[in-house]
């Protein structure tokens, strides 16, 4: 159903700024893309521990748990996916609104879609990063047996095996599990995180 066009957009008075203020630091949304096992789970769960060890305010948001609830509705197919990025960029926007960084983990394998995340979230509070972990080596990982299952043809529309995922063209952060540990992965995200987003943390935390 179409937007209403008898809306009106109601101005709370607590700002943004107040929330962050509040909280001792800025709020952003880390947004890491890759294909499924290549590990953004993974590199998000430590970013989330990194985060609330220096009592930053953080939450995950991630596709089997999203699309297992808010987005039970939605498939794999073009405009599944459109949707479910459309839909958990909105929940990141929210977040961040109210003074919490977000650590967004989707496939999101098209460019079109992550430029849509990028546009709701604002561009100013959207770090993208690409974990390149190639797929052969996420294909023998296969932590959750999907691609056997999409060789079998059990499942379709598996991203890297009969649906395609477009490389980011610009990311800020490129990580490759196979050549960086977890523990290094979380210091070059940190460390840029640290020299571009989370200054006022740095002074008043670390
Ligand atoms: S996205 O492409 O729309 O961004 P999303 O990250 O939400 O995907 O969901 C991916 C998760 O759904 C994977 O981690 C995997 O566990 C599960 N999944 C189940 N079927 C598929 C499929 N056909 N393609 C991709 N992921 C699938």
């Amino acid at each position: 159903m179409a937007a209403s066009n008898h809306l009106f957009k109601e101005n709370y008075t607590v700002s943004r700024q107040e929330r962050e203020q509040l909280n001792g630091h800025t709020s952003f949304t880390i947004w890491l893309t890759g294909f499924s096992g290549s590990g953004k789970s993974t590199i998000a769960a430590a970013l989330d521990q990194w985060f609330y060890k220096r009592q930053i305010r953080s939450y995950i948001t991630d596709g089997d748990n999203t699309r297992m609830h808010l987005n039970s509705d939605l498939d794999f197919s073009r405009e599944g996916r459109k949707e479910n990025i459309r839909r958990v960029a909105e929940v990141a926007r929210l977040f961040n609104d109210a003074g919490i960084v977000v650590v967004s983990s989707f496939i999101s394998p098209f460019e079109e879609d992550r430029i849509t995340a990028k546009a709701i979230v604002g561009a100013a509070h959207f770090v993208e990063v690409y974990i390149s972990t190639p797929l052969e080596k996420c294909i023998s990982r296969d932590t959750k047996g999907l691609y056997a299952k999409a060789k079998k043809g059990e499942i379709k529309d598996l991203t890297g095996i009969d649906s395609p995922y477009e490389v980011p063209s610009n990311p800020d952060i490129v990580v490759d599990t196979t050549i960086d540990t977890i523990e290094a992965s979380l210091q070059i995200i940190t460390d840029w995180l640290l020299e571009n987003k989370l200054q006022a943390v740095a002074e008043l935390k670390l």
